[in-house]
C-alpha cells in the first residue's frame, strides 16, 4: 500500500502554513550536511526553519534514538525495533513537528516514515502495510510535502561511511551489505511508485553541486528562488 493512499496526509488536511521537507537515503548518503545547507538556504530567504531529525528530535525520541542504536545488549527483533521507531516518530510530530507547521515554520526533517519503510520494512523484511498502518497509528499518517531522496553509487558510500564511522558503526549503520542493498533498492522503489512524492537526487557530487539539485528540484515551494549559479 502506498501511504498517500491511505487519504491520511494530515499536514494537507488541516492546511498547515509552513512546509514539511524530509531528506532520505541510505547510509553514507550526506543527508545530514544537506539538512544543515538546505536550512542555512531557507532561512537566507527569510523562512523560519526547524531541522531537525529521525530517530530523534525531542527528548524522548533522542531516548529512544539512543536504545535504537547503541551496539551494547542483545538489540532488538524486527518488530520491537519498528514499534521503537514508530513511537520515537509519534512523540516527534506530536511535540515538534505539527506545532512547527501550525506556527508557520519549514520544517526540515533527516529522515522520516520512509526510512522505517526502507530498513524496517526493505532491509528487515516487515510488510510495506505494517509499517504504515503503526505510522498512521502513531502519527496520523502525516507525510512531507516533498521527500528529498538522496541516492549514493556504493562505493561512494563505502568511501564515505570508512570516513563517518572510524570508530564503529552503530546497531543498524553497521549491517550487513546486503541489508543495505535492499534498504536502496527500497528507496528506489518508493521513488519510482510515487513520483509526484519524492524528488530524486543523485548523491555522488560534491555537497555544493547536491545542494544546488535539491534547491533546483524544491524551486516550486520557495519563495524569490533563484538557482544557484556556478554549481
Ligand atoms: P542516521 O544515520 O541518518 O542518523 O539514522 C540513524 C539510523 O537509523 C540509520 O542507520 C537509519 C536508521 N533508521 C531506521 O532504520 N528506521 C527509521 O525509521 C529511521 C528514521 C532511521
Amino acid at each position: 500500500m502506498k501511504p498517500e493512499a491511505l487519504g491520511s496526509n494530515v499536514a494537507q488536511a488541516k492546511a498547515p502554513r509552513g512546509r514539511f521537507i524530509a531528506l532520505e537515503g541510505g547510509e553514507g548518503a550526506g543527508k545530514s550536511t544537506q539538512a544543515g545547507l538546505l536550512a542555512e538556504a531557507l532561512r537566507a530567504r527569510g523562512l523560519d526553519v526547524v531541522l531537525t531529525r529521525e530517530p530523534g528530535g525531542t527528548p524522548g525520541a533522542e531516548a529512544v534514538r539512543a536504545l535504537l542504536l547503541n551496539t551494547d545488549g542483545e538489540g532488538w527483533g524486527a518488530r520491537a525495533e519498528a514499534l521503537l521507531f514508530a513511537a520515537a516518530r509519534a512523540d516527534h510530530v506530536e511535540r515538534l513537528i505539527r506545532p512547527a507547521l501550525a506556527a508557520g515554520h519549514w520544517v526540515i526533517c533527516d529522515r522520516f516514515v520512509d526510512s522505517s519503510r526502507a530498513y524496517q520494512g526493505g532491509g528487515g523484511g516487515l510488510s510495506d502495510d505494517d509499517i504504515i498502518a503503526l505510522h498512521r497509528i502513531g502519527s496520523e499518517g502525516i507525510l512531507p510535502d516533498v521527500t528529498v531522496l538522496i541516492e549514493v553509487s556504493p562505493p561512494v558510500a563505502e568511501a564515505r561511511l570508512a570516513r563517518r564511522d572510524v570508530d564503529g558503526a552503530d546497531r543498524i549503520g553497521g549491517r550487513e551489505r546486503a541489508y543495505h542493498a535492499r534498504v536502496a533498492s527500497a528507496f528506489a522503489r518508493f521513488a519510482e511508485d510515487e513520483p509526484s512524492r519524492f524528488a530524486r537526487i543523485s548523491g555522488d557530487g560534491t555537497p555544493l553541486l547536491i545542494h544546488a539539485q535539491i534547491l533546483a528540484a524544491l524551486g516550486h515551494m520557495l519563495p524569490d528562488f533563484s538557482p544557484v549559479s556556478g554549481a
